[in-house]
């Protein structure tokens, strides 16, 4: 097992862990959805937020390719001084969180689509779950043994929908070619029967507004970054490493630093203005 590297034991003696800055890791911008409810959970955190652009998407390729990836990407953003680790990305947590987990000794985050709590919203009424992800998230076996586990009636569907990455990526909300879209992808399921769609991947959440409009009004839509960021807070107060609340009077700044693997400046600007746009969604339909 490698141990924690050395540089960030060196950090550990020479500050405060505390003060340091929780990493959030995607492919893409997807992992924005979970850093928005972190910000608002935690206000007095500094964030740092890697996305891997020389690769995105990961949910179409193999899992060797995706684990290469991200451990690369994950020994980038320990350059920057880190406390903890979210792994903002269904897809790279299938494929890598447990080997991560192995190798480094700080907390690491990951996500799984919220399967378990959409089966049992739905016990008592009898209706099924439409888990939509990547291609990639979907064939692993952790995913599997998920809905084995939780699922004893047989009640969950999945759906993979590798082109929603895309349309994210691009920053597309043209509300005419995402209805056409979902509802070419839809088609073939009976609606009527799902009391629950699950979005497993956190690019997904960005479409939250044109599902509620376009899936029956009884649906219920639910993604993991609530359950994540609640996680993330309990591990780091379990630890000790919330940071302290500001002074009265003190300014935060650089609240979050972006960072690609691409070292691309038009796509730094463009992860904050995916922040913006879904920060400002989510006040409107929280
Ligand atoms: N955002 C990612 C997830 O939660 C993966 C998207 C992709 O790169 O395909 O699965």
């Amino acid at each position: 097992m490698n141990m924690v590297p050395s540089r960030f034991n060196t950090i550990v003696e020479r500050k405060k862990v505390s003060s340091l800055k929780i990493g959030f890791f995607d492919s893409g911008l997807g992992g924005v959805t979970v850093l928005s409810e972190a910000l608002r959970r935690l206000p007095n955190e500094n964030f740092v937020y890697m996305a891997d652009t020389l690769h995105v998407p990961y949910g179409t390729k193999t899992p060797q390719e995706v684990l290469g990836y991200v451990k690369a990407s994950v020994q980038t953003i320990l350059k920057e001084d880190i406390k903890a680790l979210v792994i903002a990305c269904n897809t790279a947590t299938s494929i890598a969180v447990a080997e991560l987990r192995k190798e480094y000794k700080f907390p690491i985050i990951g996500m799984e689509p919220a399967v378990k709590p959409a089966v049992e919203m739905n016990r008592a009424n009898g209706k099924r779950v439409l888990v939509l992800a990547t291609p990639l998230t979907l064939k692993q076996s952790g995913y599997a043994a998920l809905v084995s586990r939780v699922d004893d009636h047989g009640s969950v569907d999945s759906l993979p929908l590798p082109e929603l990455v895309q349309y994210c990526e691009q920053l597309n909300f043209d509300r005419t070619e995402l209805f056409n879209y979902f509802n070419h992808k839809l088609s073939s399921f009976n609606l009527d029967v799902y009391g629950t769609v699950v979005l497993g991947c956190t690019h997904y959440p960005f479409y939250k507004e044109i599902l509620r409009e376009l899936l029956p009004s009884h649906i219920q839509l639910i993604d993991g970054s609530q359950g994540t960021v609640k996680r993330l807070k309990q591990v780091l107060s379990e630890r000790n490493l919330l940071a302290a609340p500001l002074t009265t009077g003190q300014l935060q700044e650089g609240h979050v630093t972006f960072l690609c693997t691409s070292q691309d400046k038009a796509y730094v600007y463009k992860m904050e203005r995916a922040l913006e746009i879904y920060a400002e969604h989510e006040k409107i339909y929280l």
